[in-house]
Order: C-alpha cells, then structure tokens, then sequence
C-alpha cells in the first residue's frame, strides 16, 4: 500500500495540505459561470469578466490561475476550456462531475470533526435533518454517486472482459443502474437486474430504461426480504454485482449478506466486489476515514477480508484487478479462477488466487 507521505519529500507535504485550494477554485469556476460561458464558445477575458460580472483586476487574476492550473487553456487572446474541465466540469459532458463539486463540501463538515468521532464513537456526528434537508442531500447525494458511476463503471467493464454473449446479471445496491446500463450497452444480449430499497428503484425506473434492464425493489439487509429475492432468482445471476455497497455495512452484516446472496449466482457464475479497499492505496485508507465520520456503520475493508468472506460463502477462486481512479474489482468464482483478458491485463494489475 502506498500512502502518500511516504516518499518523506517537503513537496509532498505542501500538495498535502494545500490540497483543499484547488478544490475551492474548481469549484468556484464552475460556480461563477465561467465554465458555462466558454461552453457557449471561445472568449476574451474581457467578455468573460463582463459575463460574470467579477472584478477586473481579481477576475483577472483568477483567469491567469485557471490557465496556470490547466482548467483554461489560452490561445491568440482567446479562452478555451482546456480537455480535463470539457470531460469533468462542462455542462453538457457524459462524464460531467458537478454534482460531487456540490455534494463534496457536505461531507467536509465532518471531516472538520473527526477529533469528535474519534473521541465518541462512529455515528457521533450523524444527526437527522428536516425532511425537506433530507430529500435534498439525499438527492445530491444519489446524483453525485451517479456521476462518479459513469467513469468508474467504464473501468470496471474495460477490465471484466471475456464473459458470453448472453446471460444474467444482478446489481446489488444498483442505485440509478448506472453500471447496468453502461454493462447492457456493451453486451446488449444480456438480461440486468437492478436491486436498490423501494424509493430508489421507484426513482430510477421511472425514466428511460432499456428493455433488458429491470428494477426489483429490496433491503438487503432484511433477511426475509432478501431470501425471498434469492428464492425468486436462485442461480440465476452469471455476475453478481456488489458496486460500493459493502463499505456501507459492519463486517457482521457483510458477511451475511454475502453469504445468503452467492445463492443467486450460478454455478459457473462471477461474484464481483467492486469496491475502495483500505490497503490498496491512499485513497482507500481514507475512504474508511471517510465511512467513519459520515455513516453509522459503514467502513472500508482489506483485500483479505472481503476474500475471506467470500471464502467462506463458498467462492475459492478471486482475482483482483487495481482500476486507474482508485477502485478495485475482486471478481470471485467456484470453480475456476476467472481468466482476464490481455487488454484488462495491461492496464491493471492482477493477482490469481485458487485456494
Ligand atoms: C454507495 S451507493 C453505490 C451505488 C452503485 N452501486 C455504485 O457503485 O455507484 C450504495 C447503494 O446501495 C443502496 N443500498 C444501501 N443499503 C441498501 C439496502 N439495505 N438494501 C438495498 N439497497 C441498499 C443505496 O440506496 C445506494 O444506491
């Protein structure tokens, strides 16, 4: 595992705690309009100050940063958005992350109190919230997650290659089906199942969906719930799909729900958990940390102790592939370790365990 101080460097130490000011100022581009203004087309900085109504020397200032740091790119006295801010911060872009910008500063108020959590417990920092407050960080908080799905599910599909033409595939904890669909479009014989609680299919099957994708609404963490999903799709799962939901739960209800739901996979059946582990890189160990102050229960996991579980469901074949933006996917099978394919082979590393 690699965390980032360890190269020991002054450099380091600088990015580390300087890192909140690149935040404020991606932010605050995409706040100010000026994203949206060179969508439209190409400025000056004169249009651009008069089009978001900065002022001249302190907009001035803050449009050189934005061509130092790259957001911007100039070129004959005209402004462009550079290609990192056209694929993440532009309005109209698939892979479009301005609801994280928006639903990142929410989990930040407890980062500023960790000391409290540590002193008093995980959860000390949970407080319920008006309704009204509620419906809405919930619903920047599903429409984050879906943004970051669009990226991190194009990694996960680019390195789980190799499967059949046709089969079934269950997404547990699915949300809006964001891996579904990005699934389906590239193996459009395939049948997918998106489960998620009641509200949340409710939600995402209420607009466009493909006609080989489906909602079947469940708590997993109901035992009665879950065993009558299991009962009604016993076997027929050829993945099953655990996308970022075992860091939402204790050890104890990962492992049961691990264990009731390898009854839905088929005998020849993939088990993916697609996942932030906590010793694959910094970003992992941090997203426990993360777990911590924000929820309950939920916490990240070692790479050890999802197999484990996984072991002990009866899965004693996994490989795990490192994706490029932190993630990693533990695929688990019965029978016979899952092959990947050379492109996936290239780009991630793996490791083959038979046990
Ligand atoms: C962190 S999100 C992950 C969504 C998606 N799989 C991904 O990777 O982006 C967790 C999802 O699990 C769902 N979930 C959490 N607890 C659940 C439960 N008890 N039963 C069913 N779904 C649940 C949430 O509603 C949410 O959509």
């Amino acid at each position: 595992m690699k965390i980032l101080p360890s190269d020991n460097s002054y450099r380091t130490f600088c990015e580390l705690t300087s890192g909140y000011r690149m935040f404020c100022v991606v932010a605050e581009a995409v706040r100010l309009g000026i994203i949206d203004r060179l969508e439209e087309g190409s400025a000056t900085s004169l249009e651009l100050l008069a089009a978001t109504n900065l002022q001249p020397e302190e907009g001035e200032r803050f449009i050189a940063l934005l061509v130092s740091t790259g957001l911007l790119e100039q070129c004959d006295g005209l402004l462009h958005l550079s290609l990192f801010s056209r694929t993440f911060l532009s309005r109209s872009s698939a892979t479009s992350q301005r609801q994280v910008l928006v639903f990142e500063p929410l989990l930040m108020e407890n980062w500023h109190r960790l000391g409290t959590v540590l002193h008093e417990g995980q959860g000390a920092l949970i407080r319920e919230h008006p309704p009204d407050e509620c419906r809405e960080r919930l619903q920047l908080f599903q429409q984050a997650m879906t943004e970051a799905a669009v990226v991190r599910s194009r990694e996960l599909w680019d390195a789980v290659t190799r499967l059949p033409e046709s089969g079934t595939i269950i997404d547990i904890g699915a949300g809006e089906g964001t891996y579904l669909r990005e699934f389906l479009g590239r193996n459009p014989l395939w049948q997918g199942i998106a489960c998620d609680l009641a509200d949340v299919c409710s939600r995402a099957a209420s607009g466009c969906i493909p006609d080989n994708l489906s909602y079947y609404p469940c708590n997993i963490i109901d035992l009665e719930e879950l065993s009558a999903f299991v009962s009604g799709y016993r076997a027929k799962a050829d993945i099953l799909l655990f996308s970022n939901i075992c860091h939402c739960y204790s050890a104890a209800e990962n492992a049961a729900l691990l264990e009731q739901a390898t009854a839905l996979l088929a005998d020849d059946g993939l088990l993916i958990v697609h996942d932030f582990y906590r010793d694959a890189n910094s970003f992992g160990a941090l997203y426990d940390l993360h777990m911590l102050v924000n929820t309950w229960n939920g916490r990240s996991y070692s790479i050890d102790e999802i197999k484990d579980m996984l072991q002990k469901a009866g899965l004693r074949h996994n490989t795990v592939f490192e994706l490029p933006s932190f993630s990693l996917a533990l695929v688990a099978s019965r029978r016979t370790p899952y092959q990947a394919a050379s492109l996936a082979l290239k780009t991630s590393s793996t490791i083959d365990n038979g046990l």
